[in-house]
This record gives C-alpha cells, structure tokens and sequence, in this order.
C-alpha cells in the first residue's frame, strides 16, 4: 500500500524540521550542553511540527553522539529507539487513553530505568483530552519526576490545561509554518517523488495548507495521486479550491437570498462527497475573494473565468454582506463538530441571511414606543446585521425622532425604486430609534454588522444624494454602535449627550 507523504518524510532529525527556529535551536542546545528539563509542553497547531520534535528529541536525548544535537541514527541507543518494541519512548495519545488507569500504569513504569539510554521519554500527545483524575495522577509525577524520566506533554490546546501542570514545564509554542517554506519543502518532494511541477502550481499548494505541514503534504498527496506532471490549472482541478464552479453557483444562491437553489446546491455538494465543513472552508474562501474583488484587489491564484465569475458576482453584493457571511460560516462551522446533524447547521446558517426581513416597508409611526433588542457581546456572533430581529419589547423612557423617521422613510421609498439590493435591505431593518436628526445631520446609528454597508463610498453617496433632494439637505452621518453588550439606546444617549430633542414620555 501506498505510504502517505507526511509518514515518509517525517524528519528523523532536527534538520528536517521547517520553520520552527526558535524551538529547534532550544531543543538542539539543551541536547549539546547536557541540560535536559524534566517536562515540555509542545503546543501550537495541528501539522506543525510537535510529535515530529518530540520523538527527535526523545532519541537525541538518548544518542551516544548526538551530531549538532540531532540524533546520530547509528549509535546502539538510536538503534535500539528505532524499533517499535523498545520501552524506553513511550507514546501515549491521550485521545485515546484518556483514563486515569493508563497515567498509573504510566506512573508505575517510571520508576524503572532505561535500558538503551539515559532517558526514559513519555510523549503524551493531545494531552489536553485527559480526564480530570487523570491530570491528578500525571501531576503527582510531574512534581517529583525521577532523573532518568523526561515528559513531553504535546496539545493544540494549551488553554485546556490546569495551571497546575503548566507550570511545571517548559512551554515552546509551535508557530504556523511560513507559505515559502511549505512551498520549498513541497517542491523538494516532488522532487524526490520524480515528479515534475510548476512553482505556481506548488504555491497554490502550500497556500493551501495554511501554515500547517501535514495539510500541505495531504493536498500534495491529492495531486500526486492524479498526476506527476503537474501545472497551475490542473492543480486548480484537483483541489476544488480558488473558487471551483460549484462554490461559486452556491456563492450566487446565497447572494440571490434564493433559499431553495441553497438547499438543493448544498445538497449536491454534500453527495458528490465534501464535507460539511469543508464546504463552509471553500465558501468562506470565496467570501474573502469576492471581498478582494469588492476592494479592486485582484485574488491570487483565480483563473481568468473565474476571475470574471467572482467580479459578477461581486457586483451583486456588498462587502457588509460578506462579513455578516462570513461570521455566520465561523460560527456555523464552531457548532459543526458538535453536531450530529451538520448539514442542517450549515443549510440553516446560510438560509439565515436570505430570510426576507420583517420590516419590508417604511409603516406609519406605531403609537407604542420600542425597544431594540441589546447588541450581542464581543463573543457571541453577531448577526444583527443578518437576521429578522427579535420581538421589539416595551421600553419605557425614549421615543423615536419624528422627523429622523420621517427621513428614513424617504430614503426607503427612494431606494426601493432604484434598488432592490442589501443597501435597501438594511435600511428597512433600521429600528426607526437608530435614526436622528441633529442640526443639518440625519444620524444613523449602525451595528457593526451593518456599518460597513452603510459607509461603503457608492452606498454612502446613493443616500446622501436622496437627502440632498430633501427640504433641509441633511448631511448623512454613521454612526457605528459598539458591541458592549450595552442597549442601543443607552448608547445612542450617550452619543448624543442630549444634545438634540429626545422625546421623552
Ligand atoms: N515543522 C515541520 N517540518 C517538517 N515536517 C513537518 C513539520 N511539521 C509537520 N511536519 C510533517 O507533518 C507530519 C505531521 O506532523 P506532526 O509532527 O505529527 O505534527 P503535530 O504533532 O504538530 O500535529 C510529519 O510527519 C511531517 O511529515
Ligand atoms: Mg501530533
Ligand atoms: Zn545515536
């Protein structure tokens, strides 16, 4: 069977190991002047690295005659440490064994000497995923660890950690590796594979792969299996990704708000075998070129067709629209590992930005007065912008400004004629409390979520050019509302000081 490439060239010396100076110059001089701690900690994300250090330095530690603090491979100890069966490096992956019994078999083994080298190493991987009692039993180790015993606690989640252990051990943070770096290592592999390539189509790889090496070296794997003489466009091909024809065809029933073209869309997708997430991935890959394209920047890496689809696409949308998207995607795409049904989370966080807003025509001003409801906090997502909003609640003190209303259902009407489009859209979901009018300026008081449409310069000069057509030529200004989790009133009381007329009732 075929090995894949991350397993065949795992590095097997500190040589080996790519953008991770920092860490390697460390290890490799702790490993020189005989000054080995008793526990690290590797953390840093996934494919960058860790249990690849972790076991060089597991041998070198042990080498007879380390060579620039890389294990020799000759030495009887490197020998004995290459066979699976030795007891000396021991790895534990503690999403597997996550119970307390295997961290006391674990203690238990400790107190026996190494038989190959100085050391005995336990790399414990993922070890954030220990149970609690299991934490318990591992620190009592880690607090009086015998000489000949080195930890290696390895974790994409050092904040799940108790302080307790954290504190006993010598922290190294993994960085994401740079792109030319992956893109040097990729092409060195394929040329050791015999395969040929061009350095566009390599870059197009290791931009894929986001920092991570494991990643880089499983879209490589993808082409590779495909071909071993590989250019740009091919490459495009087999990775789907830049902006393949049916991200863009979803892309466009998300901007069309078209529900059913979504559902069914999604639903192919998912058939022909992607998965949820990585559906999310690609779209939101796509949101961010279309943001590129929105700002006349040209994307990298898109094909002149494609190039062509994003600007048409682009046209028909805001960049207001593509941050609340892709919000909607980090979140959805949180919720996803959770889920037992991850389609529906998708389908139903991209449906959420094509609900037709409650709000769509400018209504005479309701005799009872309203509450908007509270922006959301920092952490949580922010879909103001995105959602029909909840059920306004009574709220005692404030009133809206009649003649701030007033104006707001002109700039709707107008808009409604030339119009159809997001900017319209959020001025229908505007709460008539967060238009005002002080002196010559119409404020409006906008959420971040809906801020950027607003301010965005042809949007801005559409309205502004309505209210020059008003009796008092009011000069438009936004406001954006912060995310302090404070009412929206009581912010826009704040904004204003009292300086203008709030009717109070
Ligand atoms: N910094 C790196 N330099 C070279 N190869 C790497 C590096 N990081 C990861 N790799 C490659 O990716 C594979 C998985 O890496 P690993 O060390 O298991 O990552 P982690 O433990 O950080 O998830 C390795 O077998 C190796 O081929
Ligand atoms: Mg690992
Ligand atoms: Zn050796």
């Amino acid at each position: 069977m075929k090995v894949a490439l991350y397993r065949k060239y795992r590095p097997t010396t500190f040589d080996g190991i790519i953008g991770q100076d920092v860490i390697v110059t460390t290890l490799t001089n702790q490993v020189k002047q005989n000054a080995v701690s008793h526990a690290y900690l590797f953390t840093g994300s996934r494919g960058t690295g860790k249990t690849s250090c972790a076991k060089i330095f597991a041998r070198a530690v042990n080498c007879k005659s380390p060579i620039n603090g890389s294990p020799c491979g000759k030495c009887s100890a490197c020998l004995a440490l290459a066979t699976s069966t030795n007891l000396d490096v021991l790895e534990i992956d503690a999403a597997s064994n996550n119970g307390v019994d295997n961290i006391r078999e674990l203690r238990e083994s400790v107190g026996y000497l190494p038989t190959a080298g100085k050391y005995k190493v336990y790399i414990i991987d993922e070890v954030h995923m220990l149970s609690g009692s299991a934490f318990n039993a591992l620190l009592k180790t880690l607090e009086e660890p015998p000489a000949h015993v080195v930890f290696i606690l390895c974790t994409t989640e050092a904040h799940k950690l108790p302080a307790t252990i954290l504190s006993r051990c010598m922290r190294l943070d993994f960085n994401l590796v740079p792109t030319d770096e992956l893109f040097g290592l990729v092409k060195k592999i394929f040329a050791l594979e015999g395969a040929e390539a061009d350095d566009s189509a390599i870059m197009h790889i290791a931009k894929l792969g986001e920092g991570s090496v494991r990643d880089t070296l499983s879209v490589a794997d993808r082409c590779l299996a495909v071909t071993h003489n590989l250019n740009y466009e091919t490459a495009l091909k087999i990775t789907g990704a830049g902006g393949s024809e049916e991200t863009a065809g979803l892309m466009e029933a998300v901007v069309r708000g078209d529900a059913g073209n979504i559902i069914s869309r999604v639903e192919n997708l998912s058939y022909a075998g992607r998965s949820v997430t990585q559906i999310s991935h690609e779209l939101t890959v796509f949101a961010r070129d279309l943001m590129l394209v929105l700002t006349s920047t040209t994307p990298p890496n898109v094909s002149d067709d494609m190039l062509a689809r994003l600007k048409s696409i682009a046209s028909q949308t805001s960049l207001g629209f593509l941050i609340t998207l892709v919000r909607a995607l980090g979140s959805a795409e949180a919720e996803l590992r959770y889920s037992t049904s991850p389609r529906i989370v998708l389908e139903s966080a991209l449906l959420s930005l094509c609900v037709p807003t409650a709000v769509p025509t400018p209504t005479p001003a309701p005799q009872t007065v309203k509450k908007q409801t509270a922006p959301t906090p920092q952490s949580a997502p922010d879909y103001s912008g995105a959602f029909t909003r909840a059920e306004p609640k009574p709220e005692p003190a404030l009133t809206r400004d009649g003649n701030a209303v007033a104006v707001l259902g002109l700039i709707k009407n107008q808009l409604r004629k030339v119009n159809t489009s997001l900017l319209y859209n959020e001025y229908c979901k505007l709460p008539d409390e967060n238009v005002r009018i002080s002196g010559n300026k119409f404020i409006v008081f906008a959420t971040s979520a809906s801020y950027l449409t607003f301010v965005q310069p042809d949007n801005y000069k559409q309205v502004q050019s309505i209210l020059d057509q008003s009796e008092k030529k009011y000069t438009l200004t936004v406001e954006r509302l912060s995310n302090t989790g404070k009412s929206v009133l009581s912010q826009i009381m704040e904004a204003l000081g009292g300086g203008i007329d709030i009717i109070i009732k």
